[in-house]
């Protein structure tokens, strides 16, 4: 079985006037599907930068990103925004909904962006992914009517929308209390039982240490791996 995600020396350099940084250095990494994968690391790492190339929201200055079978570092912006939509679900550390829709439509609209699913059964889909995360009672009302922990309960099942194989998450429970981060933390448990990988970024170390296998960035290379044993 081919990797869900394969890195091939991937280097990153931010090139400013004030000269170049390198973000990352030469990674290799692969995940298998259904795994479930913690990135750890000091601020200013690479972790954010790490996510980025795997979504394909920026490209490597070298070397090669495979998601799902697709060459990422090859594709324009255009074609890579439908495949994004499609194929990978994000969920940010400040949630970025859109403030003027309502949970249950800032859900729908990854549908609508994508039109994988059929017009007429995406309020239904959406309703089930709400349910699916406890906010069934909540669908109606917009994100400043809902508490930080339910706002990114609502970006996870934003990020389902498309029922897309591979979940990303920059640090999900960075912004919430530890009992939310808890619970925000076991629905990406739930998912990886259900068969999606999961890849999150976190500077929770209980955390990481409930995921398959823990990777820690240094200065933008891949110094430490461990493997654990799922505990479920
Ligand atoms: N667009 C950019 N231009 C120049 N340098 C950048 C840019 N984006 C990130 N960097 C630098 O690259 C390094 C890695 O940044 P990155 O955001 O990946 O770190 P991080 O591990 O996600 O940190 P944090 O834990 O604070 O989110 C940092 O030193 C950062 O300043
Ligand atoms: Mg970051």
């Amino acid at each position: 079985m081919a990797h869900l995600i394969d890195l091939r020396h991937v280097t990153k350099i931010y090139r400013s006037p004030a000269g170049e940084f390198v973000a990352l250095r030469d990674v290799t990494l692969q995940v298998e599907e259904g795994e479930f994968l913690a990135v750890v690391g000091k601020s200013g790492s690479g972790k954010s930068t790490l996510v980025n190339m795997i979504t394909g929201i920026d490209h490597p200055t070298e070397g090669e990103v495979w998601v799902n079978g697709q060459a990422i570092h090859t594709m324009k912006e255009g074609e890579l925004a439908r495949w994004r939509g499609a194929n990978v679900g994000i969920v940010f550390q400040f949630f970025q909904l859109l403030p003027t829709l309502t949970a249950v439509e800032n859900v729908i609209l990854p549908m609508d962006f994508v039109g994988r699913i059929p017009r007429g059964e995406r309020r239904e889909r959406a309703m089930h992914l709400l349910d699916l995360v406890g906010l069934t009672e909540h669908a109606n009302k917009l994100p400043a009517a809902l508490s930080g922990g339910q706002q990114q309960r609502v970006a996870i099942a934003r990020a389902l929308a498309n029922d897309p194989p591979l979940l990303i998450a920059d640090e999900p429970t960075g912004n919430l209390d530890s009992k939310t981060a808890d619970e925000v933390f076991s629905l990406f448990q739930a998912l990886v039982e259900e068969g999606k990988t999961v890849l999150i970024v976190t500077h929770d170390q209980d955390l990481a240490r409930r995921t398959h296998r823990i990777i820690t960035l240094v200065d933008g290379e891949v110094r430490d791996e461990e493997r654990l044993t799922s505990n479920d």
